[in-house]
């Protein structure tokens, strides 16, 4: 079988890919009610990659058949852990080769990089874990949110702290009432904090490609730039970057603001507007306050909700001071009712706040960790249903990339149309809904 990339190919492939998903999905049927085993590919193994391939395969009903990475050093490490994989330097090359042999995917590649490999793995009918943020841009989460709607394949956004003791006690804690109807969230990050290159400018010349890299293969979908080295892209360097990552908001929401929409039952925000700086032509800014304004639901207060993102350093300093918040978190969340205020955190306890009276006791409910991966694995099996499922992430991501577009226009207030996809009044803001892929990189539309 040939999978074709180009727009022409690309059609083609539209018209045969419901008949490959149902094959596929039959072999697959087929393959694990003999008892076999998931086969499971991994595309993108240094980084993160590594460690959720480990977690993956340390499940015992999975064995490893295909490895991907365009850095040949990541891919020599993680086949030595797994010599009987294939390996492959170009996913479409894998998916093309090794179609009918995949039952799973997990993509752990750059942000850029997401959407491509995760639409070609769903149209083939293959059970997709991915790590956060789910897409780069609205438009790719919107796409992969709703055919993740239409199809059975098993879905996981990576994002383990939605399964992890913290937020599964915190949310038990939140729903027994303890703050009332929630008027404000605030989630802050300390990301970037140096981590990675932010508020700079396109770095200037070249350097030479290493032989264990290939660029071309890197940047993928991304407009073509010249290669550089050190701390400006690979690895790791490229989340501030707009062509390839989503900053310190789309890297950190995903995990932060998750309580938000999930707690509360958000769905689409009315309005987001943006008060820090404006990104540089090439990265996103050093830090920024975002505030987005939702409607109502049973669990806010009966005129909607305000959530405000803070990162690189900013945090609801003056709710701190009035709740008298001693030892902040570096990263979490506050919610705030008329009964006092919830801190929330992926990696520590919650704790109550009453202002004026700082912090109270309160009786403390503790649920267990899940294994978000071997969640995932169980669920292709029929066992286990998957928590963040893209159904849910790709929206959580949604919400966190409008926030990056809001970035672009400060001081304005942006009025989200989620029905249509765009910024009702801002035609600008409208066109960063998606980007253009690089020609030859079309990729499977989904419906
Ligand atoms: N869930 C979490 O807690 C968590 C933590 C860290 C990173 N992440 C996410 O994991 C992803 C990777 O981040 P990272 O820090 O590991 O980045 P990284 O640059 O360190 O690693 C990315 C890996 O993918 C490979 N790669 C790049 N492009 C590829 C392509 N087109 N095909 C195949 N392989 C490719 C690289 O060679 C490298 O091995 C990001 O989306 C990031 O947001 C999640």
């Amino acid at each position: 079988m040939t999978l074709d990339f180009t727009r022409r190919g690309f059609l083609r492939f539209t018209a045969t890919s419901a008949a490959l998903i149902a094959a596929s999905r039959t072999a697959t049927a087929r393959h694990l009610f003999n008892g076999g085993k998931l086969r499971h590919a991994h595309v993108g193994v240094g980084g993160m990659g590594r460690a959720d391939l480990g977690s993956i395969s340390s499940h015992p009903d999975l064995e490893v058949v295909a490895l991907c990475d365009v850095d040949a050093n990541h891919l020599a490490a993680a086949a030595k852990l797994h010599p009987n994989a294939k390996i492959y330097a170009d996913w479409r090359e894998m998916f093309q080769e090794m179609a009918t042999e995949i039952d799973s995917v997990c993509v752990s590649t750059p942000d850029h990089m997401h959407a491509p490999v995760t639409m070609t793995a769903m149209s083939l009918g293959k059970h997709v874990y991915c790590q956060k943020p789910l897409t780069h841009t609205v438009k790719e989460a919107r796409l992969i949110g709703t055919a993740a709607a239409n199809s059975r394949v098993m879905t996981q956004m990576g994002i383990q702290n939605h399964s992890g003791g913290n937020y599964l006690s915190t949310i038990e804690t939140f729903n027994s009432g303890i703050t009332g109807p929630v008027s404000d969230v605030h989630v802050w990050s300390d990301r970037p904090a140096g981590w990675w290159p932010q508020g700079e400018e396109r770095p200037e010349g070249s350097d030479s490609i290493p032989e264990h890299l290939s660029w071309d293969l890197w940047l993928g979908v991304a407009p073509e730039r010249p290669y550089k080295a050190g701390r400006i892209y690979h690895p790791f360097a490229w989340r501030g970057r707009k062509d390839f990552g989503t900053g310190a908001q789309g890297d950190m929401a995903c995990h932060l603001m998750d309580p938000a929409p999930w707690f509360l039952g958000l769905k689409d925000p009315l309005t987001v507007k943006s008060v820090g700086p404006k990104p540089t032509a090439d990265c996103f800014p050093l830090w920024s306050r975002v505030s987005y304004r939702f409607p109502a639901t049973p669990k806010t207060h009966k005129d909607g909700v305000n959530v405000t993102w803070h990162d690189g350093g900013k945090n609801p300093a003056e709710l701190v001071k009035e709740y008298q918040i001693e030892n902040l978190y570096s990263n979490g969340s506050l919610f705030v009712g008329p009964k006092g205020a919830l801190l929330v955190s992926p990696y520590e306890p919650c704790r109550f706040f009453k202002k004026g009276e700082g912090e109270v006791e309160f009786e403390r409910v503790t649920v267990k960790a899940r294994d978000h991966y071997h969640q995932w694995v169980d669920a292709c099996f029929g066992r286990d249903h998957c928590t963040a499922a893209f159904g849910y992430s790709a929206h959580l991501t949604e919400v966190a990339l409008l926030g990056n577009i809001a970035l672009e226009f400060p001081n304005e207030e942006l009025r989200w149309n989620p029905k249509e996809m765009r910024f009702d009044g801002n035609a600008k803001a409208t066109k960063m809904v998606h980007k253009p892929y690089r020609s030859g990189w079309e990729v499977p539309r989904l419906k």
